[in-house]
């Protein structure tokens, strides 16, 4: 039978990527962070040139590109790309491009093979509608805009980036708008997923209450 898998979906900034990478930590499993997939075809779509609406060349690129997770790095051949793959504009380009079928089809075996025994850890928007709809658990991570728009303005501040909170709780809303709507693979809870509010809660917290429910299935 196939390795377990616990899918983490949720809008921006919901601490899904932590909460996966800690979780995964925590039972010695693999992690996929499916969105940044989403935003390394962004990035080679940006620095390349390549028009964005041509939606056949988007997906040429995402079957054709040879990239690598390694210990914590997101590496395009000798190239370390991890921080070039987290500007905003990149994120915001990932979201537009994500709305098309035939990106998310030439993503979907790639982000199956990261499912490997002893388990999977597997972060996103439809990990627990598309990717890996038998999961056994299915989480989704909910969070205010506001919680989400403190926590990310944090975090710029931390690398020396100074944003304005309002901008940054706008553009959230606008991401999440065009990832709830669109047709293909929604972001959306599965009918089967257990919903977590994370926005009161600490991170610590949260990746507690995965486990708890994680071994109540035990
Ligand atoms: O999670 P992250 O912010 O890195 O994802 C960037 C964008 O990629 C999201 O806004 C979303 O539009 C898209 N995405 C997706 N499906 C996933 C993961 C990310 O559509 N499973």
């Amino acid at each position: 039978s196939q390795a377990p898998v616990i899918a983490i979906d949720g809008p921006t900034a919901s601490g899904k990527g932590t909460v996966a990478h800690r979780v995964a930590d925590a039972l010695g499993w693999h992690v996929l962070d499916s969105g940044a997939l989403y935003r390394i075809v962004a990035l080679i779509v940006q620095e390349s040139g390549t028009d964005p609406e041509d939606k056949g060349t988007v997906a040429a690129i995402a079957a054709s590109m040879e990239v690598r997770f390694s210990a914590g790095a997101v590496l395009m051949g000798e190239r370390d790309i991890s921080a070039d793959i987290r500007q905003e504009s990149v994120g915001n380009l990932a979201s537009r491009i994500a709305a098309y079928p035939l990106l998310r089809e030439a993503l979907l075996q790639r982000q199956r093979a990261f499912r490997r025994s002893p388990g999977l850890v597997a972060d996103g928007r439809d990990m627990g509608t598309v990717v890996f709809p038998d999961a056994p658990l299915k989480i989704f991570l909910e969070a205010s805009v506001q919680a989400r728009a403190e926590r990310r303005c944090k975090q710029l501040m931390e690398k020396g980036i100074s944003v304005n909170l309002e901008s940054l709780a706008e553009d959230m809303r606008l991401r999440d708008e065009r990832d709830r709507m669109r047709s293909v693979a929604p972001l959306a809870a599965a009918p089967d997923a257990r919903v977590v509010d994370s926005s009161t809660l600490t991170i610590e917290e949260t990746v507690a209450a995965v486990l708890d429910l994680w071994s109540g299935l035990g």
